[in-house]
């Protein structure tokens, strides 16, 4: 098949890209370095040394013998999007290319609005071109597991069946979430359904949930590195516990750590994506997929990262700070999916074995993360207006 990324350069997205050409899908990637530049801004960098996308695409033909076509371009800009799939003729689009920071978002009114902003201009780029340029083309829009928040019931996969005052319908499900950027996808869901119901576009809703892992198959060699980030503004819980256990520092969890949510690695989130690339909706669909293994608290992520770093000699200590962010520390959370599975979708490899190839592959770069450790600790505060 012809896919199209948007956000290809990005921890996601460079990873799926090597996925699916070793698949044998045709592979063309749109992206404007917006990551590489907002991490530069709070003074960070990627754990994992990562090459320019010349570079990386020059890496995969020498590797591989395979191409992917790179169009350096902001998805905000509209004959971008427009020109960009009129030229490859993509069976699927795939949209990442998103201020993808909740901390990054809370920083100050700037930085939200540019957060929603961004958010929802490519998204409506996209549905827009789709309409104008290729209507048959199925998008895939990545959204997250946050959008449904901490509902003290079942979660299901976008909709839901409701029976109020002697009526029922087919309704979908509430969404509540926790910062600026978790807001935006929730209206980028929204747009997303009325795209397919005035137009008929064909529509998968990824509910991602947190993604771990420095590799995937396709990632054996340093030039194809995808990036990992450990600070507090872009850097994921699980992620930034490895990399705070590998150069010895406490593992900062936020308040009581009872906050649990999905998580997923890289190489099963890259899976779900082939899976559900491969298997579009039918014409002028709306779904939506739950995608995440299984759920954590965040506390026991950290007693699972304490514990594998131990069989490496580190010592490491799990340190309780005041919890930055407005969230419920203790709460019911079980969110159904079943849909990849329906597809095909099985797990690949359990956590303990996946922490221990993050522990064993961020050691190399235990320079690069030592240089960065202040970094690592909570700054952005939900309480304040600006930071
Ligand atoms: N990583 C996670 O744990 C996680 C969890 C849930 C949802 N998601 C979602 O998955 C998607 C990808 O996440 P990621 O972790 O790979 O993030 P990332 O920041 O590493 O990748 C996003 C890529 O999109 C690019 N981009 C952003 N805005 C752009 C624009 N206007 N034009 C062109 N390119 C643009 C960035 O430069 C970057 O390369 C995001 O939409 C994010 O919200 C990620």
């Amino acid at each position: 098949m012809r896919v199209m990324i948007g956000g290809i350069d990005g921890y996601i997205g460079w990873a799926l890209a090597l996925h699916l050409v070793s698949k044998g899908h045709e592979v063309s990637g749109i992206d404007n370095f917006y990551t590489r530049k907002r991490v530069k801004e709070v003074g960070s960098w990627s754990a994992t040394p990562i090459s320019t996308m010349a570079k990386r695409v020059e890496a995969v033909k020498k590797l591989t013998g395979r191409k992917i076509n790179f169009i350096k371009g902001n998805l905000t800009d509209y004959d971008t999007v427009k020109k960009s799939i009129r030229r490859f003729k993509p069976d699927t689009f795939i949209h990442l290319g998103e201020q993808r920071s909740a901390p990054y978002s809370m920083i100050d009114v700037k930085h939200a609005v540019e957060t929603q902003v961004t958010n929802l201009t490519s998204s409506l780029n996209l549905v827009y071109a789709a309409k104008e340029a290729s209507p048959k083309m199925h998008i895939v829009k990545m959204g997250t597991m946050g959008e449904y928040g901490t509902p003290n019931v079942d979660i299901p996969e976008g909709f839901f069946d409701i029976e109020y005052n002697g009526r029922k319908d087919r309704l979908p499900f509430p969404r509540t979430a926790g910062s600026w950027y978790h807001w935006s996808k929730i209206y980028d869901t929204g747009d997303m359904m009325f795209a397919n119901k005035i137009w008929r576009l064909s529509i998968t809703d990824v509910m991602q949930g947190v993604v771990y892992g420095t590799r995937t198959l396709e990632i054996n060699d340093e030039r194809l590195h995808t990036r990992f980030d450990i600070d507090e503004v872009w850097g994921t819980a699980l992620n930034r516990f490895c990399a705070q256990a590998v150069i010895g520092m406490p593992l900062t969890v936020y308040g009581k750590g009872g906050q649990t949510r999905g998580f997923i690695s890289l190489t099963d989130s890259v899976q779900c994506l082939r899976l559900a690339i491969e298997n579009p909706p039918k014409e002028g669909e709306y779904r939506v997929f739950n995608q995440f293994d299984e759920p954590y608290s965040v506390l026991s992520l950290a007693e699972h990262v304490k514990s594998v770093a131990n069989n490496f000699g580190l010592d490491t200590q799990i340190s309780h700070t005041e919890n930055p962010r407005i969230e419920a520390e203790e709460h019911y959370y079980n969110p159904i999916h079943e849909n990849l599975k329906k597809l095909g979708y099985r797990r690949t490899k359990m956590l303990d074995e996946e922490l221990n190839d993050i522990i064993r592959d961020l050691t190399r770069y235990k320079q690069r993360i030592k240089a960065k450790k202040s970094k690592l600790l909570p700054k952005t505060n939900w309480r304040k207006a600006s930071n």
